[in-house]
């Protein structure tokens, strides 16, 4: 073998706040079957990754709760930590950007950076928050939009028209933390001076660093002109606080790529022998690999690689960027159930399957990948289950009841044998390439021909046939080699079928190597099914599951009385001001519920009967999760009588009941105090 090759390989550090996705979960086992290939190969590879714990969102989301962000950051970590477990991405270290040894790498990369004159600091102008005393992200200021006044829109694009601007632009702005208007107010910024590194920065993109489509999206950015960066924010913030300036503090992409940093840093020190500086240093011979999504292409392939260099550190090796995830052929989707948790998948379905879903998908390029939920279930079936496992299926049953689990000791079929060692060099070469689609069709082709030669031998009906023992046992003993071949060319995308199948064949973890070397005359133990089938029910339920995360998950959002504690309730900005002739318009009225029913079909909706004082409605009201139909019958409420009836899917609605919430349980049926009787006018 050639000299072991020193490599380190990342993936984007998932942020503090949410938890891990499917989406999420095609860089990390992109990265991981990259890192176990490596390994497998016999190189020093080490994967690292941490959770991003600063910003803005963690902050509020952390108050929101009612906790400390250190405290919604210890907690997401264990989170974050038992589903990468679970998927067997194989990490060998986990760490946090809110760190000591991240404070510390960011903290000398800044003043470096700053000792090389590449820091300057001017004042801007920026929205604040008067009630919340903070200044606000664009992501945090919401109103009408500029082009077509759509209401409760973002501070940087309208989701109703599509049209970009800046915050500024927006009308009738409010702070989406406190509802309070923003304020114009200067505070003094430091500014990462990108432009200073232009040069090296083309050269670089055009070094062999980058794939091609990511290196032409630079080109466009080269062209557009390289904008200095902002990389501090005020106080209140959850972050590292600049070390010369007390009440600023760092962006947290300032300090988010050097996580990786500081995360083998932590490695190294829990290691002996792990040297730091011949992973980073300027002159290092090592390999730096970072994988990330096509979103965050500008940090990695210019802020990132600058500041290192403005620091005297090496840059990276390769950026390696990935598309986006669609399911059935969409986007990513809540309503449709499709916006998949980790855990919410593990509950209902094997990690491996996923993991050779997306490696069967995964390309080198930056064009999305999709997840067709039929074709998913119809894959893994045929591929993992009808072609690997199998082939040791039909071969080991003789071996263990007739040869009392011994194989032999030559094999049948060396030329066979020698052909799927050899397609190991294609294979080798696909991982290498990030061309998993490309190693997995060899993969599958080569388990194509090993259940041929089953075919063609017919070990059941040698089996019945007296004086063909040794035939038998050399066939069945062909076929297993074949499939040890095929699960070690496996094993750095299956990582727990290869785990079960080694001790299955009761031998020592697979290396690629060892893969050439048959295994003759050794005992294997009975044979237990390695995988069992996708179940589409499975499937099922998992996405039906999935909506019902987002119905909890939006309930808890806002709890209104979680939130009112802390004094910090994140309220929906007031609508547009009406006249009095507007609102006039509208009917309220006071109505009786004389019945109340679940609607078949919908976990949302009850049918309800209205007693107007003589004239009954029915009423469709989405309040299911919050009452039982049983008590709310007897009870009065205030529906909009001259709503015009709309038809539904479940049935028509003559009007419309009024509650208050944010969902879930926490809905509240609006009840006029007692003494009001059907029928009377609210105004
Ligand atoms: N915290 C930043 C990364 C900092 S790296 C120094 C971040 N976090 S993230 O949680 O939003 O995303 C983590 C990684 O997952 C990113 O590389 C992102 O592109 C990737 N993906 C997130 N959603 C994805 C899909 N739907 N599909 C594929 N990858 C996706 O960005
Ligand atoms: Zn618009």
């Amino acid at each position: 073998m050639t000299q072991p090759r020193k490599i380190l390989v990342t993936s984007a550090l998932p942020y503090a706040n949410g938890p891990i996705h499917i989406g999420h979960l095609v860089e990390y086992v992109q990265t991981d079957i990259w890192a176990r290939f490596q390994k497998m190969r016999g190189h020093q590879c080490y994967y690292v990754c941490a959770d991003d714990a600063h910003g803005t969102p963690i902050m509020l989301r952390a108050r929101q709760e009612g906790i400390t962000p250190e405290a919604l950051i210890a907690r997401v970590a264990q989170e974050h930590k038992a589903d990468f477990a679970e998927f067997r991405v194989g990490f060998d270290n986990y760490h946090s950007t809110h760190s000591e040894e991240n404070r510390d790498c960011a903290t000398l990369i800044y003043r470096r950076n700053r000792d090389g004159g590449h820091i300057a600091t001017r004042s801007i102008t920026q929205a604040y928050d008067p009630v919340e005393q903070m200044f606000l992200p664009d992501r945090f200021i919401k109103g009408e939009c500029p082009k077509c006044g759509a209401a409760d829109q973002y501070g940087d694009n309208c989701e109703a028209c599509g049209a970009s601007y800046s915050p500024s632009e927006l009308k009738n702005p409010r702070s989406a933390v406190s509802g309070a208007a923003p304020e114009d107010r200067e505070s003094e910024h430091h500014f990462f001076k990108l432009a200073d590194f232009e040069e090296m920065l083309k050269g670089w993109t055009r070094g062999g660093h980058l794939q091609r489509e990511v290196a032409n999206k630079l080109d466009e950015w080269f062209t557009a002109g390289l904008q200095e960066w902002d990389i501090s924010r005020d106080a209140p913030y959850f972050g590292f606080e600049i070390p010369d300036h007390p009440g600023k503090y760092f962006y947290v992409w300032l300090d988010a790529p050097i996580g990786y940093m500081a995360s083998f840093r932590n490695l190294c020190d829990r290691t002996p022998g792990l040297d730091f500086a011949s992973f980073w240093s300027k002159d290092s011979t090592a390999e730096l690999y970072n994988f990330i999504g096509k979103d965050i292409v500008y940090f990695h392939c210019l802020f990132w690689p600058a500041m290192l260099h403005g620091a005297g550190f090496r840059k990276p090796t390769a950026v390696f960027v990935h598309g986006f995830l669609t399911v059935d052929g969409q986007k990513m989707s809540k309503s449709r159930g499709t916006f998949i948790k980790a855990r919410t998948y593990l509950n209902h379905l094997d990690p491996e399957f996923l993991r050779y879903y997306f490696a069967a998908k995964l390309g080198a390029g930056v064009d999305d990948i999709d997840l067709n939920l039929g074709d998913f279930a119809q894959r893994v079936n045929a591929d993992l289950v009808g072609k690997v496992v199998n082939i040791a299926s039909r071969c080991a049953g003789f071996i263990s009841k007739r040869f009392e689990g011994r194989l032999s000791a030559e094999l049948a079929e060396p030329e066979l044998f020698d052909s799927f060692v050899h397609a190991g060099k294609e294979i080798a070469a696909g991982f290498e390439g990030r061309e998993y689609s490309r190693a997995v069709r060899e993969i599958m082709a080569l388990a194509d021909r090993a259940n041929q030669y089953i075919d063609e031998k017919a070990p059941w009906v040698v089996a019945k046939q007296a004086g063909r023992e040794q035939e038998l046992q050399d066939i069945c003993s062909m076929g297993l080699n074949l499939f040890r071949v095929l699960i070690g060319y496996l094993k750095p995308i299956l990582p727990r079928t290869a785990e079960r199948s080694e001790a299955f064949l009761r031998i020592p973890a697979l290396a690629w190597d060892a893969l050439s070397t048959p295994l003759l005359g050794e005992l294997i133990d009975p044979f237990t099914p390695l995988l069992t089938r996708v179940d589409p029910k499975a499937i099922e339920a998992m996405l039906a599951d999935s909506k019902e995360d987002l119905t909890a998950q939006e309930a808890k959002k806002t709890r209104p009385h979680e939130t009112k504690t802390e004094g910090h309730l994140v309220r929906e900005p007031l609508a547009e001001t009406i006249e009095y002739a507007d609102f006039a318009r509208v009917d309220l009225r006071v109505a009786r519920i004389v019945a109340a029913s679940e609607v078949a079909g919908s976990d949302k909706l009850l049918a309800l009967t209205l007693d107007l004082g003589g004239e009954q409605r029915a009423v469709l009201a989405g309040i299911r999760s919050a009452y039982r139909p049983e008590a709310l019958v007897g009870r009065l409420t205030v529906m909009v009588a001259n709503l015009a009836p709309r038809k539904m899917r479940f049935g028509n609605s003559d009007g419309m009941v009024l509650a208050a919430g944010p969902g879930g349980q926490d809905i509240f049926l609006l009840a006029p105090d007692t003494g009001a009787e059907p029928g009377m006018r609210v105004r």
